[in-house]
């Protein structure tokens, strides 16, 4: 959720390496972009509403040499997304690019007005630089003016910052929204997120709540909220440079998803070898728990919806599963014998890290599955469980959620041994049809199953997903990824559920796609596909290969390998994923990077 970038260097190349880390992060909000650099110790601010590559053209222009400055690619919350909202921005003596929402820009507006301070955008952002701005010509301090700043502003921020008067040096300081920094031989850098450094560096130093970073030239300065400097820390990652590379696919999604099979075999390997990592004192105890609660967001909360029927009918363990923005504003029932679960790629969504928050002031144990390794997620839950799906950049979650089945299957599969009454044969066809599952789903990769459907489904505007228990879970991710990328609306229904209303819907041609994996289910499944195929829909059914449906009751067949329940979701997905893209592609849509979206979700 918008992407800030920051460089300070020996060198006069920072508007080249400033529009590239904004390429790079341009997954976590592209509605309009801008930079700020100092040449000859004169600002230059430039903005442009749209994609980075519209910036790109009009900075290219100035012909600038500058070797520090600061960048923003915006996800609009406060004010509409034109030139004049979009970042950087400046006041006093003061310019900056914010990450976050200021809570209080209102009450602090009135504050800064009474001041002889004019706004000129409908930011909160703007009012957070002037509230620096402020501090600052009390003191001509930078770090004194932002540790002021600090006690004034409420709510979340990560904030890159120039000062006219010190043209070589970028302040940084961050609250509840993610900021990092790297230093090479020549330059510091500081990014939202590491695959922008990692064309210069693997190394990187995470700023924590409230710190500040001073940036100059090659050296980072770091001081905590009281100004005291603190040595920084460097942790090494492991993405490499590939990670942000399309290597040949048409768009990253496509990438992703031919990535799965490997993310699912390094995700099983990593749960199966390392376990869950223990952040306390304490290693995890699969047995100290009665109760599980999951909580995420989108394609992270379908994945729980997964675990839950896993967890429950195999475990016969109590699970419940809600969003986060619900969660983190009731009072749940929590007890000691509860395991919160929060799921997220990023590890970094506000309402998921909220919803941790709730958990720890209750003193409830908490396990965060997550992707992005010293994510604030991962540091901040009592355990953590990685998904190994490594960087993902199409905006669209692939690699990363089937990953988040996988490890949720495994969880499951822990509990199940423990608490229900799986038998050891059954246990070990489990085990091997995991192992078989990244050559399974290559060889899915390789047939072309879905190219049928998505011309079947890309002149529709509505279309339908059908399925119940396990199925039911995945028709809701199915039915998300249709819509986010090809802007087709689409509902996922329980099968059975259809009847109670929304059938009404259903007319010659409706699209229906079916899946119907479970075998307990299967003929409730049928009997509704039934419903819908005798008021005209077209059926696209999913099903396992050993499964047999009589000709007349789908359009198209897309068959999966036979496998136990507690595998089979990790691989139907991929025919879900695949439809959508195919769809989206012959819709023309901007797959990547679908409108009003952003990776990263951190603002409430
Ligand atoms: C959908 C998608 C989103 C995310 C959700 C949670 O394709 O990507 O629904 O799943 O915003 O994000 P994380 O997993 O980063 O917490």
């Amino acid at each position: 959720m918008c992407g800030i970038v920051g460089y300070s260097s020996l060198k006069t190349n920072a508007v080249d390496v400033l529009l590239q880390g904004l390429a790079t992060l341009e997954y976590r909000g592209y509605d309009s972009s801008g930079i700020a650099v100092f040449d000859n110790d004169q600002l230059n601010i430039i903005k442009s509403k749209g994609k980075v590559s519209l910036l790109k053209e009009k900075v290219l222009k100035h012909h600038l040499h500058a070797s520090n400055g600061i960048a923003h690619t915006r996800w609009a919350t406060h004010g509409e997304p034109n030139e004049i909202n979009a970042h950087p921005h400046h006041q006093g003596s003061v310019t900056l690019v914010h990450n976050g929402i200021i809570e209080n820009y209102h009450e602090l507006s009135l504050q800064l007005m009474q001041e002889g301070y004019q706004f000129h955008t409908q930011t909160d952002s703007e009012v957070a630089c002037a509230c620096i701005d402020a501090a600052y010509q009390q003191t001509k301090d930078p770090l004194a003016a932002l540790q002021a700043a600090q006690t004034q502003l409420k709510g979340s921020y990560a904030f890159a910052i120039l000062f006219d008067e010190y043209p070589e040096d970028v302040y940084a300081m961050r609250f509840d929204s993610p900021l990092i920094l790297a230093q090479d031989d020549t330059a510091s850098y500081l990014a939202s997120d590491i695959p922008a450094l990692l064309p210069y560096t693997k190394q990187y130093v995470v700023l924590e709540q409230h710190e500040i970073a001073h940036l100059h030239k090659a050296a980072i300065h770091l001081y905590d909220a009281h100004g005291n400097e603190k040595e920084p820390s460097f942790q090494t990652t492991t993405m490499d440079v590939q990670a942000i590379q399309k290597n040949g696919y048409a768009h990253f999604m496509l990438k992703e998803i031919h990535e799965e099979p490997q993310a699912i075999k390094d995700t099983l390997h990593a749960f199966i070898h390392d376990g869950i990592h223990s952040n306390l004192e304490r290693p995890f105890d699969y047995a100290r728990y009665e109760q599980i609660m999951i909580v995420a967001c989108g394609s992270a909360y379908y994945a729980g919806m997964i675990a839950k029927e896993l967890i429950e009918s195999e475990a016969r363990m109590h699970v419940q599963v809600e969003v986060a923005s619900e969660f983190r504003y009731r009072n749940p029932l929590l007890d000691e014998r509860t395991l919160v679960i929060l799921i997220s790629q990023s590890g970094e969504t506000a309402d998921t890290l909220a919803a941790l928050k709730l958990a720890k002031e209750k003193k409830i144990d908490t396990l965060a599955v997550v992707n992005v390794i010293g994510s604030s997620l991962a540091r901040e839950a009592a355990f953590v469980a990685y998904t190994m799906a490594k960087a993902e950049i199409a905006v669209a979650t692939t690699k990363a959620y089937a990953a988040q089945v996988a490890l949720l299957s495994c969880l499951a599969l822990k509990f199940a041994l423990l608490h229900g009454n799986m038998t050891k044969t059954r246990k070990e066809q489990i085990i091997t049809q995991l192992h078989q599952l990244p050559d399974l789903l290559e060889e899915m990769l390789e047939k072309d199953d879905w190219s049928e459907s998505a011309h079947r489904l890309a002149d529709h505007e509505h279309i339908f997903f059908i399925g119940r228990g396990l199925d039911h879970a995945l028709c809701m991710e199915g039915s998300l990824k249709l819509k986010e990328i090809s802007y087709i609306h689409s509902e996922a229904y329980a099968a059975g559920e259809l009847k109670h209303g929304t059938i009404s819907l259903i007319e010659q041609g409706t699209p229906v796609i079916a899946i119907a994996n479970e075998a307990a289910l299967f003929d409730k499944t049928i009997s509704n596909i039934r419903e819908v195929k005798a008021r005209g829909a077209q059926v696209i059914l999913i099903c396992r290969q050993d499964f047999h449906v009589h000709k007349e009751l789908f359009d198209h067949l897309i068959t999966t390998p036979p496998l136990d329940r507690m595998v089979q979701t990790i691989l139907t997905v991929l025919p879900l994923q695949m439809i959508a893209y195919q769809t989206a592609l012959l819709r023309g849509c901007e797959i990547d990077k679908p409108r009003n979206l952003a990776k990263s979700v951190t603002v409430e």
